[in-house]
């Protein structure tokens, strides 16, 4: 069996303004500091919150990323931002390949995995998010779809030292809406197939679940098997929010 350490990681999408997001962040890291847990933790900040966030996290142990990174590590792309930057920035990781910057930038799976190698060329752990629509959920297509963005988006190069999956589907994105346990199950059970079959080392890449991960459901979810922690978007936003569902793996 191998240790995966869970990785708890909230991305806060657009949202946040420096004075505001400064103080939960500092409320999250009291938390982390007072009371022991056993995974690790991420905020994925607006960009240009990550480096007044490094200056106040310094020695938390809170690590920081991008939401996104151009693939190329500098040039003419105005209002891109290079993986180079986001570590210069003090980013440990970027999330790469989220549902809405695929739906929102038309990023494909070529797209993403550029991105993904450009994140490890920077030295930065690389968080692979894939998942199905509604229609392709009811069309019966989940396995078909989430197999096929894996294969695309990872690049030869991943490892499970510099790539995290997170498996987050379209329908339960801020909506409140959650798959049973069974469907989340099957899914990451899927994903760790592909992964042992691709990669020497796929049983050690760690598999995150997200969609309205909340703290109520935190614990049932991490619960399920091969899920190794949780990419959570709205609940991240609050210091109380986020930390039951870091407590609730332990
Ligand atoms: P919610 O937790 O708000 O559903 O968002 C999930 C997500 O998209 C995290 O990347």
């Amino acid at each position: 069996m191998t240790d995966r350490q869970a990785l708890i990681a909230g991305n806060w999408k657009m949202n946040g303004l420096t004075a505001a997001a400064l103080a939960e962040a500092k409320a999250l890291a009291e938390k982390l500091a007072a009371n022991p847990h056993k995974a690790q933790v991420a905020i994925c900040p607006p960009a240009i919150l990550l480096a007044p966030l490094a200056a106040s996290l310094s020695g938390s142990g809170i690590l920081l990323g991008g939401q996104d990174c151009h693939a190329k590590a500098s040039g003419a792309h105005t209002g891109d931002i290079a993986a180079e930057q986001l570590k210069d920035a003090g980013a440990a990781c970027v999330i790469v390949g989220h549902s809405e910057r695929r739906a929102d930038h038309g990023e494909t799976d070529a797209i993403v995995r550029a991105k993904a190698e450009a994140a490890h060329r920077a030295g930065l752990i690389a968080i692979v998010c894939l998942g199905e629509t509604l229609a392709q959920r009811d069309g019966g297509e989940t396995l078909k779809v989430v197999a096929s963005q894996l294969r695309g988006s990872l690049p030869d190069d991943a490892n499970a030292a510099n790539t995290v999956i997170a498996y987050e589907p379209v329908w339960a994105i801020g909506t409140g809406r959650t798959p049973t346990l069974e469907q989340v199950a099957e899914v990451h059970a899927l994903i760790r197939r592909e992964l042992r079959a691709r990669f020497d080392d796929g049983a050690g890449f760690r598999i995150l679940y997200g969609g309205s991960v909340k703290p109520d459901n935190a614990a049932q979810l991490m619960a399920v098997a091969d899920v190794d922690g949780a990419l959570v978007g709205g609940a991240s936003l609050k210091a109380g929010d986020f930390w039951p569902i870091i407590a609730a793996k332990g």
